[in-house]
């Protein structure tokens, strides 16, 4: 096989016959230059093949057997770290699973049906129009919200009602909003569901429930209050608030939002084929990025989405 310069010299001869053009009769010309290119085309594919050739000789393989520094001549690649949502998302459902919680987990791509019918928002209800929701051409959604889980997990634990226990279930999840994005908005993002049935069911239960989780997601007392909210697939629904406290840079004045609640309406239940006469619930669903974000301080959410490395090397 010709060396590297071989190969360059070869081309040098080459590039000197394109001189002889000029002395070739013209009908001849053309037959006379496609020939010279086809051989520098060839020669040049040579040249490639024979440098990149050289180049791998140079790489010396590691000899993870060499007894002088057994591990140490093994290179390293810089390692990454998990995604903080990721890791406060598990945080999260942790303190769920920890109360009793069974977790299932959202899709990404869903239906009509489970966003919209199965939660009570009959065809044409104005309130869909307030979801912002993606559609891909083949008329799927991508969730606006992790609600979408709760006919599938009302069905999948009915059971439990049945031999005399209850439905306990969060569903973490990844959702979609076709909205304009800025410091405090972002067309994908991270919510949690919860659901809640059995016999007894109360509100004062949910409360007692949701400001326990909050308390132990930020480690501290916490005051929360309620605001009056509207989702057709609790009645009542309402909001519920936290007192950002001073040691999260609150004044002890400030109000914010968490998340969504109530108790399943009704239809929602009997669409899942449980008796809304004998069995009552309540369900949640809140954002995690918004969550996260009071934890650290943060103001930007789209830091969470944007791959920053900057961003993510802080946590
Ligand atoms: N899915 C609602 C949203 O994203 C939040 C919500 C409200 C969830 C009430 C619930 C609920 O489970 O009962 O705006």
């Amino acid at each position: 096989m010709l060396s590297v310069e071989e190969i360059k010299a070869e081309l040098k001869a080459l590039n000197a016959e394109y001189a002889k053009i000029k002395d070739i009769p013209a009908e001849d010309r053309k037959a006379f230059g496609q020939e010279l290119n086809k051989k520098r085309e060839a020669l040049q594919a040579k040249l490639q093949k024979a440098l990149d050739d050289a180049e791998s000789e140079n790489i010396e393989p590691i000899d993870i057997t060499a007894p002088s520094a057994p591990n140490q001549n093994i290179p390293e690649i810089p390692r990454g770290s998990r995604h903080p949502l990721m890791t406060e998302l598990d945080r999260v459902v942790d303190i769920y699973s920890r109360m009793g919680f069974d977790v299932m987990e959202a899709q990404q791509l869903d239906d009509e049906f489970h966003m919209f019918e199965s939660l009570n928002f009959p065809e044409g209800h104005p309130a869909r129009d307030g979801y912002d929701t993606f559609r891909t051409s083949e008329g799927f959604i991508p969730p606006a919200h992790t609600s979408t889980m709760q006919h599938r997990a009302l069905k999948k634990y009915k059971k439990n009602l049945e031999n005399g226990g209850k439905i306990a279930v969060v569903i973490p999840g990844r959702v979609f909003r076709n909205e304009d994005v800025d410091a405090t908005h972002e067309h994908t993002f991270y919510q949690c569901e919860g659901i809640f049935v059995s016999k007894g069911t109360t509100m004062g239960q949910m409360m007692g429930l949701l400001k326990n989780f909050f308390e132990t997601y930020y480690g501290q007392n916490l005051n929360i209050k309620t605001q009056p909210g509207y989702f057709p697939f609790t009645e009542p629904s309402v909001e519920l608030l936290i007192e950002k406290p001073k040691s999260l840079g609150g004044k002890g004045d400030g109000w914010l939002e968490m998340l969504g609640c109530g108790m399943i309406h009704p239809n929602v239940l009997k669409m899942a084929g449980i008796d809304p006469n004998t069995y009552k619930g309540f369900a949640w669903g809140g954002g995690i990025d918004r969550l996260v974000m009071l934890k650290y301080g943060l103001t930007d959410v789209r830091n969470f989405e944007s791959g920053k490395l900057e961003f993510l090397k802080e946590f």
